[in-house]
């Protein structure tokens, strides 16, 4: 009993002096004292030559032992997740957290937010339709009938169990889904996707983004079209940005234009975007034609309105000087990252 006392004095001297470290030094220490052939188990062992009446204070000093051995081991077990997470060292809280990539807005979308929040402040409001669209709202309505040249113009997909669905080729079917509802007052903007049946390259996608444009009211007029997207293009490109109309056709509107602004980069002097001419392109417009009123049993005698369409990919390339089509649906992170400062 007594060589058992020294022992155990012995052990727990050493236990208190042993210093744990990190995980492997935690290891060591729990093999030496606390494993299936450690020295507590070993100790164990000498149960067998106390004496009976001795046997019981002999367990209690050994069971006393073991815990103090286990409470030291505990005491450091913190030092094997540190291990874990791939540190020998136990993480300090005070150093900086490691940065989490939450990812960037879509430069698409960016745009299409802020092309929607200036026609807001105007009083417009966003309406939808589905992408996949039937003849009627894609074409009919827009006075663009079966035998029309202007769909020659529009490369369409067509879905092969009904020849009368289509993924829709323009943003203006919109106009036809709110004006069918019959409320006026009508002044919406609608952004969304579109499909055309093109060959991808670096100009020309089979999908891509426009924004329409819609008021109609009484006594809407061309200077009301003028004035409402000369407001947008001072907003969106700048106060000293010029426009100027062109006729045009378009089968909805009468009359026709496409309206182009002083060039984004050059300012109107002339660089390889304008082609030397000062003025680039943005979008199609002009009084809606009053047959298209009257598919919808508006009275184009008391109501008259105007119409637009944008691309959304042509903004953003003005806008950012991006040069290549096929750059907003590749997710290249180099790419989407260089818009990170551009947000909200
Ligand atoms: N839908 C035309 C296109 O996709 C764009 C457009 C032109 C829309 C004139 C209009 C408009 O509302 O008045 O090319």
């Amino acid at each position: 009993m007594e060589a058992l006392k020294a022992k155990v004095d012995a052990l727990l001297q050493e236990i208190a002096g042993t210093t744990i470290t990190d995980a492997a030094t935690l290891e060591q220490y729990r093999i030496k004292y606390l494993g299936t052939k450690g020295i507590i188990k070993d100790i164990f062992g000498m149960m067998k030559d106390v004496p009976g009446p001795q046997k019981k204070e002999a367990g209690q000093l050994l069971n006393s032992l073991k815990v103090q051995a286990e409470a030291h081991y505990a005491a450091h077990e913190h030092l094997k997740e540190g291990a874990a997470a791939g540190g020998a060292q136990v993480t300090d809280p005070s150093l900086p957290a490691v940065p989490v990539s939450i990812g960037t807005r879509h430069p698409l979308r960016i745009v299409e937010n802020q092309i929607v929040g200036i026609f807001e402040k105007l009083g417009f409001v966003v309406a939808e339709g589905p992408e996949i669209e039937d003849d009627w709202h894609n074409f009919t309505s827009l006075n663009m009938p079966e035998d029309h040249t202007a769909r020659d113009m529009q490369d369409t997909f067509y879905v092969s169990q009904n020849p009368d669905w289509l993924l829709r080729t323009h943003t203006s079917s919109v106009q036809a889904r709110i004006l069918e509802e019959g409320e006026l007052p009508v002044r919406i903007i609608c952004p969304g996707r579109v499909y055309r049946n093109e060959t991808v390259s670096a100009r020309a996608h089979c999908f891509f983004h426009q924004c329409e444009g819609l008021y109609v009211d009484k006594n809407v007029s061309f200077a009301d079209l003028k004035q409402t997207l000369y407001y947008f293009v001072k907003e969106m490109f700048g106060e000293h940005t010029k426009i100027r109309f062109r006729p045009s056709y378009f089968p909805f509107t009468e009359p026709s234009a496409e309206m182009d602004i002083s060039c984004s980069v050059c300012g109107g002097s002339g660089c390889s975007l304008c082609k030397h001419t000062g003025w680039v392109e943005i979008l199609g417009c002009g009084m809606v034609h009053p047959d298209l009123l009257r598919n919808f049993r508006i009275d184009p005698e008391v109501y008259t309105g105007f119409a637009f369409g944008m691309g959304v990919e042509r903004i953003t390339q003005l806008k950012y000087q991006v040069n290549d089509l096929r750059l907003y649906s590749q997710n290249d992170i180099r790419f989407l990252r260089q818009f990170e400062q551009v947000l909200p």
